[in-house]
């Protein structure tokens, strides 16, 4: 004899010989545990498979300093498009490159002692050409052009 009556959330489901009360709570616990996984397995791939990243946006033509303002070796941090760049000069040439690293998006910084753009998240290290050196980034850091008029310096996309 049945203690339960059909369609109450105790009866069995007459087949697996579980209770339907038993069947929510596993369902219930499952989906406590999916989005947790769907966090890591997100994080893996995007780890693995970075974003494509460029220069994003019209190409601006903006003074970002004075040829005065650096000596080579030097460099100038500056927002292009409200994104972080910096000016390298590079004995008497200029050069601009993104900051946002290539692999996972942290901003590098230009170390003038060894001449190296340097990732603080996963130790990429870019060269002044902003080609990658070392580490996980996948791709130079990307370049603006760079004018220099009448002791003026201007970049664009
Ligand atoms: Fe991973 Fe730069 S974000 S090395």
């Amino acid at each position: 004899m049945t203690a339960h009556k059909q369609g109450s959330p105790s009866a069995h489901d007459g087949k697996t010989g579980i209770t339907r009360r038993e069947l929510l709570v596993n369902v219930l616990v499952g989906l406590t545990f999916l989005g947790p996984l769907a966090t890591v397995v997100y994080s893996a791939v995007r780890y693995l498979i970075p974003p494509a990243q460029g220069i994003k946006g019209a190409a601006e033509h903006l003074q970002v300093a004075l040829v005065s303002d650096l000596t080579a070796g030097q460099s100038k941090d500056f927002l292009y498009n409200d994104a972080p760049y910096a000016l390298l000069r590079v004995g008497e040439e200029f050069r601009a490159f993104s900051k946002i690293c290539t692999h996972l998006g942290c901003v590098v910084q230009w170390k003038a002692d060894d001449q190296t753009f340097r990732c603080p998240c996963h130790a990429a290290v870019f060269d002044a050409n902003g080609a990658v050196i070392s580490g996980p980034a996948p791709r130079p850091l990307p370049r603006l052009k760079v004018e220099v008029s009448a002791g003026k310096v201007y970049v664009s996309g």
